[in-house]
Order: C-alpha cells, then sequence, then structure tokens
C-alpha cells in the first residue's frame, strides 16, 4: 500500500525577509527620488529655447537718418541646449514705409546666412540663395519664406536700443524662438 504524499511545507514569513522586502522598497523610493533632479538636469536644455538676449544700444538716432540701412552689430553669450557660447549678430537700422526706424535682425528666414544691403541693387541681398528684400526687410524674391524680421526697438536715453531675438527658419509665418 502506497504512503500518503507530504503535505507540502507552507512558507512562513521571517523576520529576516520582512526586513530585505522593506530595505528593497525604500531603496526604490529613494532611488526614484533621486532620478527627478538627475532626469531634469540632463533634460532641460533640450526643452529649453535658445537663450541669452537683452536689449543693446545702437546709437543716437540721429546717427540712422541717412538714406540707406546702417549695419550693426550686437554682442552677447547664448545658451543653446548644453552648449554656451559667445557670439556675435548682425543687424540693419533701416526705416518703414513711413519713415519710421526699424532694426531688422540680418539673419536670413530661408537658411540663417546674413544679408547685406547692396547699394547698387537699393535691396538686401542674401548671398547663399540669392533671397532677396526691400529696404524695410519685405521680401522680394528668392526662396526665403518670409521677409526679414523686424526687431524690438525703443528710445531711451536719447539711444536707440533694440531686442535680439531669434526666429524659426524656413516658416512663411513669422515666430519667435528665443
Ligand atoms: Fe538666404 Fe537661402 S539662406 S536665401
Amino acid at each position: 500500500m502506497n504512503e500518503p504524499a507530504p503535505a507540502p511545507k507552507e512558507s512562513v514569513p521571517t523576520r529576516r525577509s520582512f526586513f530585505g522586502v522593506l530595505v528593497g522598497s525604500i531603496s526604490t523610493v529613494v532611488g526614484a527620488l533621486m532620478a527627478v533632479p538627475l532626469l531634469r538636469f540632463a533634460l532641460h536644455p533640450l526643452f529649453d529655447s535658445t537663450s541669452g538676449t537683452d536689449w543693446f544700444p545702437l546709437g543716437s538716432p540721429e546717427e540712422f537718418g541717412g538714406a540707406d540701412p546702417v549695419r550693426a552689430e550686437v554682442s552677447f553669450r547664448k545658451t543653446d541646449g548644453w552648449r554656451v557660447s559667445q557670439v556675435k549678430q548682425t543687424v540693419w537700422v533701416t526705416h518703414d514705409s513711413s519713415g519710421q526706424l526699424r532694426v531688422l535682425s540680418g539673419t536670413c528666414p530661408h537658411l540663417g546666412c546674413v544679408a547685406v544691403w547692396r547699394d547698387d541693387q537699393k535691396s538686401f541681398v542674401c548671398p547663399c540663395h540669392k533671397g532677396t528684400f526691400a529696404k524695410d526687410g519685405e521680401r522680394l524674391a528668392g526662396p526665403p519664406p518670409r521677409g526679414l524680421d523686424p526687431l524690438p526697438v525703443k528710445v531711451e536715453g536719447g539711444k536707440l536700443w533694440v531686442k535680439y531675438q531669434y526666429f524659426r527658419q524656413l516658416v512663411a509665418q513669422r515666430e519667435v524662438v528665443g
């Protein structure tokens, strides 16, 4: 006659296994809490916009009373993702159709080359793909999807000031990105 099979042993939680689970849980929670700031630090430049621009004095408004646009440069520290660099950007002080001072970004809205004023053509010309723009920045011809971008200006303390901005390229609708 066969003997009955022994009853399976019931697992009884021991004090040691309880502490093992407790320490494991605490480690997981602490690890997760520490990961949050590290992830934020590592990823924030990806979601942050290009930055670092401010107001720059360009000179007395009377200096820009001539018929042709005047080139000026602004220099600042630029933060782009993880990279911080000192950059110089070209701006053009010109006039709109009603004669008001207007400052244009020199950066072509096509692929970012610097547009230059051609006195012989009385227009801005981008040397890269021959985009052309009127004196007030309006697009005349070529691949750029819009005109040169006007920058915020103010007259304060007897000086003309400009706030440099970056705009999204290759789109018809003007959009500030930094
Ligand atoms: Fe200016 Fe292409 S970058 S026309």
